[in-house]
């Protein structure tokens, strides 16, 4: 048992019992993943200008590699979050007046994989034959990353709110001297 061990009281609320230690530490890497997407979907957004400058195979190779980037950390992300120990549970179990919120990011994660898996299949190995059929793919990226945005946005307002719910039930815990 660590020295502080005291002070990392479980959280009774949930049907979950999770410490304040883990609950940051889950905070932490979440917002760590969407700056990390933020990074990813700019990189992106940049060789996509650059290939629609210079439409060349060079760039083309550039356009497909971000993307596959950016499309297999979604993905994990994801995953991650709707896993039966991940972000979104958490979110439910501790903050059960927030379930629809949770249930509308679970089908935008379903809407993103569509959008993903559409845009992968449309972005084969030879570059499109000319730039009007690559500017089709730009509403589908601008979708994806409207919608990756804002939904980024309410799970960051969910983090910080979890942390202070967990923050108000320690407070009530500690008894009063
Ligand atoms: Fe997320």
């Amino acid at each position: 048992m660590s020295a502080n061990s005291h002070s990392e009281e479980s959280n009774t609320q949930g049907s979950r019992s999770m410490s304040m230690l883990e609950l940051r530490t889950l905070a932490e890497s979440i917002r760590k993943d969407h700056h990390e997407l933020a990074k990813l979907r700019y990189d992106f957004a940049r060789i996509q200008i650059e290939y629609h400058n210079a439409p060349n195979q060079s760039n083309w190779d550039n356009f497909r590699r971000e993307l596959d980037k950016l499309a297999r950390h979604l993905l994990l992300h994801f995953s991650e979050e709707e896993a039966r120990d991940g972000f979104l549970e958490v979110v439910k179990s501790i903050l059960p007046d927030r379930q629809t919120e949770v249930a509308a990011l679970r089908q935008e994660h379903i809407e993103m994989r569509e959008l993903i898996g559409g845009l992968s299949s449309q972005v084969g190995s030879p570059p499109p034959v000319d730039l009007r059929e690559f500017n089709e793919l730009a509403p589908k990226i601008k979708q994806l990353f409207s919608l990756l945005s804002e939904h980024d946005s309410v799970e960051n307002r969910l983090i910080y709110g979890v942390l202070e719910q967990m923050k108000q039930d320690r407070r009530s815990q500690t008894p009063k001297h």
